[in-house]
């Protein structure tokens, strides 16, 4: 099929407005997967109707987990840990990366062989770090050079032995897997990281307790995604935007703190807090001019998701900004660091690429030129894209946008309702 692309919207004023984003997706999968480790139904409400948290629902239906919805409620009939049944075909995660590595968690504990299968995107994306932890636990790996990339195939068992593992990545992807398959096992299991990675499994897991029961989980909505119209504000001066109801888990905020030391006022109402995990109404008043920052260390993890949309708010700052220790972003939905810059040169910004992150030279008064990007796969490389549309002449296009559904399927929607 040919991707004509999508039309970005421009911006012809300031943006004005108050938007819902979505639910989390990473809370979203932990509801879904954890809800299925429970023994009875689990009441969730504010999950995303993204097509990751639907792969989830998905693949847990294939192993027996009957999920109902609607809207953005659903009742997850728990089946306990041993109560999975084996599936009649491959299970299919799609474009989610986080389907596939936390589930693993689950299946090494289930006496019954699986194949799963990704999209062309996951397709490329590593294994071996969650495949590697979970054999030593007890998970047999049958897939071919012992599944680096997906299609996997593994057969789980009953009873898995307890590990303490030091992973060589900060993942939570790997950190949730580990958890998971730890609680088919007789003993502690721990996960040491060499960096902070997000805890909702950890905070689900002190909600829901050991093994889990069924409480209700609220999932807030998601930072990642309220972040692209912050950042959307941000980019057109003058803007003020507000986002409701916003999951501000201090291992996920680190683009709040990153847009605060470049200068932007951005504004965060009361917190609540329900099942461990606060939220938070976020406006941003775009009224100042923005300044270059150095990102690195803790503060480059706590944004990883954020870095591609950091550096395309990075373009209309002044001066120089340095993002550093985020190789991750490597293997992400896409090369991050390459697409990023393609994104950025795209619209005529100058970026010089480094093995862990880029320098984005910005100016907030350089003229851009209508983008057109392919976003091959990647639905924040594609927000971002459509992101710098709203400020350069009319004409940008975005190929391949329709992959911002897996994660903020109300993305257009969102932004259309704030641009005058
Ligand atoms: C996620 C963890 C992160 C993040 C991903 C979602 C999760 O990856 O990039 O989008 O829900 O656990 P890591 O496994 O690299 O931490």
């Amino acid at each position: 099929m040919t991707d004509h692309g999508r039309a970005a919207l421009t911006a012809t004023g300031p943006l004005s407005g108050t938007v819902r984003v979505p639910g989390d997706k990473s809370i979203g999968h932990r509801s879904l997967l954890l809800g299925a480790l429970c023994d009875g139904p689990v009441a969730v409400t504010g999950l995303s109707d993204g097509e990751d948290n639907h792969a989830t629902a998905r693949v847990l239906g294939q192993l027996g987990v009957r999920i109902e919805r609607d809207g953005d409620r659903a009742t997850v009939h728990g089946v306990g840990l041993h109560g999975f049944s084996a599936p009649d075909g491959p299970l299919d995660c799609g474009n989610s990366g986080t389907t596939m590595r936390i589930l693993l968690g689950i299946l090494a504990g289930q006496p019954f062989e699986v194949t799963l299968v990704g999209d062309h995107s996951l397709s490329r994306r590593p294994m071996k770090r969650v495949l590697e932890p979970l054999a030593k636990m007890g998970l047999e790996v049958l897939s071919a050079e012992g599944g680096t990339y997906p299609p996997l195939r593994v057969r789980g068992r009953r009873a898995l032995t307890p590990l303490r593992w030091e992973s060589a990545v900060a993942s939570a992807q790997v950190k949730s897997a580990i958890l998971l398959a730890g609680l088919f096992a007789d003993g502690d299991t721990t996960v040491t990281e060499p960096g902070v990675s997000r805890d909702h499994t950890e905070r689900m897991l002190a909600w829901l307790g050991r093994p889990p029961a069924p409480r209700p989980i609220h999932v807030p909505g998601d930072l990642s995604s309220a972040a692209f119209m912050l950042g959307a504000a941000l980019l057109v001066p003058g803007s003020r935007v507000t986002v409701a109801d916003v999951g501000v888990n201090p291992t996920r905020t680190g683009f709040l703190d990153i847009i605060r030391a470049m200068g932007a006022d951005l504004r965060e109402g009361a917190a609540r807090e329900a099942n461990g995990e606060p939220a938070a109404d976020l406006e941003v008043v775009a009224s100042n001019p923005l300044r270059a920052i150095d990102i690195a260390g803790d503060l480059a993890l706590r944004a990883l998701d954020e870095l591609p949309l950091v550096a395309t708010i990075a373009s209309r700052a002044a001066g120089t900004t340095r993002i550093r220790d985020a190789a991750e972003l490597k293997v992400k939905e896409s090369d991050r660091i390459e697409k990023t810059a393609e994104v950025l040169r795209s619209f005529g910004v100058k970026v010089d690429t480094h093995p862990d992150g880029l320098d984005v030279h910005g100016d907030p008064d350089a003229p851009l030129r209508a983008g057109d990007v392919d976003a091959d796969g990647d639905h924040r490389i594609a927000m971002c894209a459509t992101l710098l549309g709203l400020v350069a002449p009319a004409g940008t296009v975005v190929r391949g946008a329709s992959t911002i559904a897996s994660s903020f399927p109300s993305f257009h929607d969102c932004l259309a309702a704030l641009v005058p």
